[in-house]
């Protein structure tokens, strides 16, 4: 077997490795959970993350090298995210690529985890058809830009505040649905009815998202009418996200007429979202590309994806680790 770049990706609360070929097959692909560690505090805790991908991340390689029987000899490249995420979270991936590439005589790239979703709708199914619009729709980001090609982009606009999935993750903290927010929150919602006119942030302006003040509506909602059901007020929330969303993406597909719509990011799991999205891309006869569910949440196998553009446009490997790190750098 030849061909494979060996992914890691550790910006957050997962570890995870994968092996994945040109063509998108995934060989292998290990992710080791920190949920039980951060549940108790209702967030993801940097320090003690950093901890557990120093003590997963070792057996991890290990593991998905031996699942695969591949020799570093099989290996084009190794990717790894450096950035955007958690500073120690990425330091721990950053040093262990470093080190293997060091061991193994592989070189390594450091990756933008952004590039990375763009690219994990590539994995096992579906192709990008060019140009593309695509939306991110993750816990760390909410954005939207024009693909021009698998690399260059045009970015349309992104978030004032918070992301959309983090305030799935809020509203559903508030109406004490427990993590991780996406999923129960859509599961609540789909048992009720969207009785509540919640506000639509700054849907009819632009690229712009804002979600912040959706959030303390909600809040202020569960206050004044307790007699709501969580069902009917996640319903509501859920309403009104996918209200704005599809808004910002019908104005995407009318301006910029592409061939595809692309959605990735943990929110792109979201059911009602991409049943609301396929209605949308129908409307002006464009291909959705949507990540099949496990491949829209935080993974390696889209890391090691994006790192062939890395390998094939010759960049220059750089291992700095970049917290704050955009689509635009
Ligand atoms: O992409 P991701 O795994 O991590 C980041 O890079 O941020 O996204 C995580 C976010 C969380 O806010 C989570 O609540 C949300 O994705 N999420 C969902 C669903 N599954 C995960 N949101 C809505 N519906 C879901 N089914
Ligand atoms: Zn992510």
């Amino acid at each position: 077997m030849s061909g494979l770049i060996l992914g890691i990706e550790t910006s957050c609360d997962d570890t995870s490795v994968a092996l994945v070929d040109r063509t998108g097959h995934v060989a292998a692909i290990r992710t080791v959970s920190q949920f039980e560690i951060h549940e108790a505090f209702g967030g993801v805790y940097p320090e003690l993350a950093s901890r557990a991908h120093l003590e997963a991340i070792l057996p991890t390689v290990e593991g998905v090298m031996a699942e695969a029987s591949v020799t570093p000899s099989d290996l084009t490249a190794i990717g790894v995210t450096r950035g955007p995420g958690l500073i120690g979270s990425l330091l721990v991936g950053l040093a262990t690529a470093e080190a293997l590439s060091m061991g193994w005589n592989v070189p390594a790239y450091g990756v933008n985890h952004l590039r990375g979703h763009i690219r994990s709708v590539e994995l096992e199914s579906g192709r990008t058809e060019f140009p593309a619009v695509i939306m991110l729709v993750s816990g760390g980001h909410t954005l939207i830009a024009e693909l021009k090609d698998a690399w260059s982009y045009r970015l349309l606009g992104t978030t004032r505040d918070d992301s959309v999935g983090e305030s799935y993750d809020k509203v559903a903290r508030m109406l004490s649905l427990g993590m991780p927010g996406g999923p129960a929150i859509d599961r609540a919602a789909k048992l009720g009815t969207p009785v509540l006119r919640l506000p639509r942030p700054m849907k009819n302006e632009g690229y712009e998202f804002s979600f912040s003040g959706l959030k303390s509506s909600v809040a202020r909602h569960i206050e004044q009418h307790p007699e709501v059901s969580i069902e009917d007020m996640s319903a509501s929330f859920v309403a009104a996200c996918v209200d704005v969303l599809t808004a910002k993406a019908d104005r995407a597909l009318d301006e910029c007429k592409p061939r595809s719509l692309v959605i990735v990011g943990g929110v792109a799991a979201s059911p009602q979202i991409r049943d609301a999205m396929t209605e949308v891309a129908n409307k002006y006869g464009v291909e959705l590309c949507l990540p099949p569910m496990k491949w829209a949440t935080d993974n390696a196998a889209m890391i090691a994806m994006a790192t062939w553009d890395y390998v094939e446009r010759g960049l220059q490997p750089d291992l700095m680790p970049k917290p704050n790190l955009s689509l635009e750098t």
